[in-house]
């Protein structure tokens, strides 16, 4: 707690803004309020989950589960945790999205074949890597991520540490809080066919990035949310949208649930 004081009184030095931006952050959970969600969901296991989206989707989702690829970037990723992220990193691994999550996201990437894919919250990069890597093997796509690092001794220089230089050609990562930085990538005609929300989970915040992403998809899409348990944003979503498949999903090593929506294109 100290520690994170001493960085904050620095920070209020170097960089007012974020400072205020890291103050109102701090708060937000604090003061986060949400309607009372009387609505019944049924959650589901990650196999189940695909079954019932392999229905909409045409290439075989157990091929894709199967390629070396994907079982690469597993092992790397486990390697850089152990073997190469020091004792006193400067945050926490408990922040690492579920590897259920974290293969969501590769064959989603592998599903869709996406010309742009766009998430909040990187850290050390489960997700992005994984994202990345699925680009990689389609042979085409970009990855745009929006992260404020975690508040750490030297905490810029280890978001995305799990990403291997290899694949860092399509990733454009852009340093700041998706509130004010979600609609101004958006206003560039970026048209995401993927959309990840791991960033802050407050209602105000979870709400805020599906309202202004939503309307930008470029179908067929996918929106996946970690941590949706925590408030109805993404129940709410499912139910203002209409997705031709959803699926409120639990979490293999870690508590909680994830959300995947599938928009089919229309005619
Ligand atoms: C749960 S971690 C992300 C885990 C990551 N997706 C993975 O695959 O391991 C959340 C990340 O979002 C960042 N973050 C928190 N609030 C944010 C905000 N308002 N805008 C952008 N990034 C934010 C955190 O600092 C942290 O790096």
């Amino acid at each position: 707690m100290f520690k994170k004081v001493l960085l904050l009184l620095c920070l209020l030095r170097r960089d007012r803004k974020e400072f205020v931006n890291r103050i109102v952050q701090y708060f937000e959970p604090k003061t986060d309020h949400y309607p009372d969600s009387a609505a019944e969901y049924k959650i589901v296991h990650w196999e189940k989950a695909l079954a019932g989206l392999q229905d909409f989707v045409r290439p075989d989702i157990e091929r894709i589960l199967q390629e070396d690829a994907l079982k690469s970037i597993e092992k790397e990723i486990e390697y850089r945790s152990t073997d190469l992220l020091s004792r006193d990193r400067p945050f926490e691994l408990t922040m690492n999205a579920d590897i259920l999550l974290a293969k969501t996201c590769y064959l989603a990437c592998r599903l869709l074949k996406p010309r742009t894919v766009l998430e909040t919250g990187v850290a050390y990069g489960c997700n992005t890597s994984f994202i990345l890597q699925a680009l990689e093997k389609n042979g085409i796509g970009k990855l745009i991520s929006i992260d404020l690092p975690p508040l750490g001794n030297q905490a810029d220089k280890f978001v995305g540490f799990y990403v291997p230089e290899t694949l860092k050609s399509r990733w454009h990562l852009h340093r700041g809080n998706s509130r004010s930085l979600l609609p101004e990538i958006l206003s560039r005609s970026v048209k995401p066919s993927l959309f990840i929300h791991d960033s802050l989970h407050t209602y105000r915040n979870m709400k805020f990035e599906f309202g202004t992403v939503v309307g930008k998809l470029n179908l067929p899409a996918m929106i996946i949310s970690d941590d949706i348990e925590r408030n109805p944003a993404f129940f709410e979503v499912v139910g203002e949208t209409n997705p031709t498949f959803h699926a409120y999903v639990k979490s293999e090593k870690k508590p909680g649930l994830f959300g995947v929506c599938f928009y089919a294109k229309t005619d």
